[in-house]
């Protein structure tokens, strides 16, 4: 695995979530808070990234990722550069590689990576000159540190800090989606208490992953008393067109309709990373219900990446 530390300990690059301590997860957290703010209020701004040249490298589509490291990038002071990838030369068989090098003859500071193929954000941490960060923005059905981050986040804001008291559940798609991954790297290293999986048998992870957590066929079974429910869209694209299940089939049983959500505590939230898929996973009258933190998670985003990116440009050890 790669090591995404400098010499002197600090954060470098973010491809993963495995592996780090509370302490750290907290910290970040905390300054992620530092910068929440709501729709309508000024956002939160400083200089502390002034001089740095951010390059946005996406090779799959994103709206709400995309958009808010832009936005966290500009509002502590970078420059930022979206790059429409599909469209330059990787397409003409430039390698990424090839384009990583040639941003960083143009002083580029570090790159937020999204791509569908596991490895390519590693491969790429692994062969920039020494000053470079590089930062995953969802890599392949594997991992999306800061979505990981963010979900922390909103459940930290509703529910509190001692996350060994919480049950939380991820419903769906779990075995495609790096959305569950990163949760559940997250979740683990706040000590979670119980992380339940509720999934139909093909969208359950092998065995061998999601070590110490519970398995449930039905949300009749696995909502049961939660606290948190995650839900997950159905990640089509990482499937075989034949195991593609029917949208309305699979809002039968396992779409979270009010009654389904009546098995959880009354004072459950509900999380979807989105895009949302309503009338297949999730019912409108519970996306946008008094329950759903879905809002939350898109504000919180922004200023989940503001302390990524802060933390790794500008180390300093962590509050004690
Ligand atoms: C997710 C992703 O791209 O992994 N979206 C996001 O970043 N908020 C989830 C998804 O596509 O289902």
């Amino acid at each position: 695995m790669i090591n995404q530390r400098r010499p002197d300990g600090s954060l470098r690059h973010l491809i993963t979530l495995d592996g780090l301590p509370r302490a750290e997860l907290e910290d970040l957290l905390a300054r992620a808070q530092h910068f929440v703010c709501e729709p309508g209020e000024q956002p939160r701004a400083n200089q502390s990234l002034a001089g740095i040249t951010i390059g946005n490298l996406f090779t799959e589509p994103s709206t709400r990722t995309r958009v808010s490291f832009e936005l966290a990038g500009r509002r502590l002071g970078a420059e930022v550069v979206n790059l429409e990838v599909q469209l330059s030369s990787r397409a003409k068989g430039e390698t990424m590689l090839d384009t990583i090098y040639t941003l960083q003859a143009l002083h580029f500071d570090m790159f937020i990576i999204r791509d569908p193929q596991a490895g390519v954000v590693a491969h790429v941490a692994e062969n920039v000159a020494p000053h470079v960060s590089v930062l995953s923005a969802g890599e392949a059905h594997v991992s999306h540190p800061t979505q990981g981050l963010l979900d922390a986040l909103t459940i930290r804001q509703r529910k509190g800090d001692r996350f060994e008291r919480l049950t939380i559940a991820v419903v769906g798609d779990i075995r495609h989606s790096r959305v569950a991954r990163s949760a559940y790297e997250v979740f683990r290293g706040l000590g979670v208490g119980d992380l339940r999986l509720v999934a139909p048998a093909a969208m359950m992870p092998d065995a061998g992953e999601f070590a110490g957590t519970h398995r449930f066929a039905t949300p009749e079974e696995g909502l049961r008393d939660v606290d948190v429910v995650m839900m997950l869209r159905i990640q089509k694209e990482r499937m075989e067109q034949a195991a593609i299940p029917d949208g309305d089939d699979y809002f039968a049983r396992f779409g979270l309709t009010p009654a389904r959500l009546a098995f959880a505590k009354p004072d459950a939230i509900v999380m979807h990373p989105q895009p949302m898929n309503r009338g297949v996973e999730i019912d409108s009258a519970v996306a946008d219900g008094p329950q759903s933190v879905i809002r939350d998670q898109v504000r919180n985003g922004v200023a989940m990446r503001m302390a990524v990116l802060e933390t790794i440009a500008r180390p300093r050890p962590l509050r004690s």
